[in-house]
């Protein structure tokens, strides 16, 4: 028989608020870099200090989505195991992004996060580091009210018509990035806001849950990695989220075979990307719509705020760390 603990369990009692610890670590590290001009020293502080505070969890844990492949990334990388109690612990698969948002945390810019999910083995799609097509709504909408199979008209005129408002009143958050040249001019031409973000899309795909940020739909393409965590946090708090993962060359399909996908036009939703019970835990560097960032205060004091969440349960945990250095 094995002596692993069954994960649920684990899942629900200690690990939860645990894993609070870690992203809390990843981002005191990393905002000592904020607006300093240097990505890599931010994510590679934020990577060393998470990999470190994994190691305090009783946990057989292995990164599913991480830094990248073993040959490019010295920590953290896909595959990797972590926790600190390898091959007695529970058996927990790890998506994680130490830094969401290196380029916002070099310019000092809104939303960066450290943020990571967990599940139990086999519960997070094995999603290579490739582009994917995203749109997400928050909770409380018909099923199917978004798709993307459908164009971005009729997902703004199906959103509208499910909130009782106009499509010119639907505000939609995106990637400012070239590519979405073409989805930007046709939701002006609708009338509706865009909210551009410059980078941190689990973030922007977050705030279609929270209404007070007016944001009602996500839209467009961003690293699949970070499709997955944010399918985690909306698998917790409700909200309906289509992902496709986009390919520009050969060499992405390969890897995407590599890792067990197979129909690469498939369409995933929630359950396919984040199943059965899943944790979701994120803590701010900068300041922005779901958290706040590190601040520094007199004498090596300073404060963190995280979330954590919980699918099965629905729970969701606002948590103010007061730490001293
Ligand atoms: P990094 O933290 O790796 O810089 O990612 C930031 C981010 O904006 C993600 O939130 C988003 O999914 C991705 O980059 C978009 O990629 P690109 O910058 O190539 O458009």
């Amino acid at each position: 028989m094995s002596e692993h603990t069954p994960a649920s369990k684990v899942l629900d009692r200690v690990l939860v608020l645990e894993m609070v610890r870690v992203t809390e670590a990843a981002a005191i590290s990393a905002s000592k870099l904020v607006g300093r001009g240097d990505e890599k020293a931010a994510d590679a502080a934020a990577v060393e200090a998470m990999r470190k505070a994994f190691d305090e969890l009783y946990m057989d844990g292995t990164v599913v989505i991480g830094e990248g492949e073993r040959d490019e990334a010295p920590m953290l990388f896909i595959g990797e195991k972590v926790g600190g109690a390898p091959g007695k612990g529970p058996r927990i698969d790890i998506a994680l992004d130490p830094l969401e948002g290196t380029t916002i945390t070099a310019k000092a810019g809104p939303n960066a996060l450290a943020v990571l999910a967990a599940a139990e083995e086999g519960g997070l799609l094995n999603a290579p580091d490739v582009y994917m097509d995203k749109i997400a709504v928050g909770p409380g909408y018909p099923k199917d009210v978004i798709s993307l199979e459908k164009s971005a008209t009729e997902n703004v005129k199906a959103v509208a018509a499910a909130k009782g408002v106009e499509p010119g009143d639907i505000i939609v958050c995106v990637l400012d990035r070239p590519r979405h040249a073409d989805l930007i001019e046709e939701l002006r031409g609708l009338g509706c806001g865009v909210v551009l973000i410059g980078d941190g899309d689990v973030a922007g795909v977050i705030a279609t849950t929270d209404e007070n940020t007016n944001i009602d739909i996500y839209m467009g393409s961003g690293g699949a990695p970070e499709g997955v965590l944010a399918a985690a946090a909306l698998r917790c708090v409700g909200g309906q989220f289509n992902g496709r993962l986009l390919f520009r060359n050969d060499d992405e399909r390969s890897r995407a075979r590599k890792w067990g996908i197979e129909d690469l036009n498939r369409i995933y939703k929630l359950e396919d990307l984040a199943k059965g019970d899943c944790i979701f835990a994120a803590t701010g560097v900068t300041d922005g719509s779901l958290l706040d960032g590190v601040k520094h205060f007199k004498n090596g004091k300073l404060t963190t705020e995280s979330v954590v969440m919980r699918a099965s349960s629905g729970t969701v945990r606002w948590i103010k760390g007061e730490h001293t250095i």
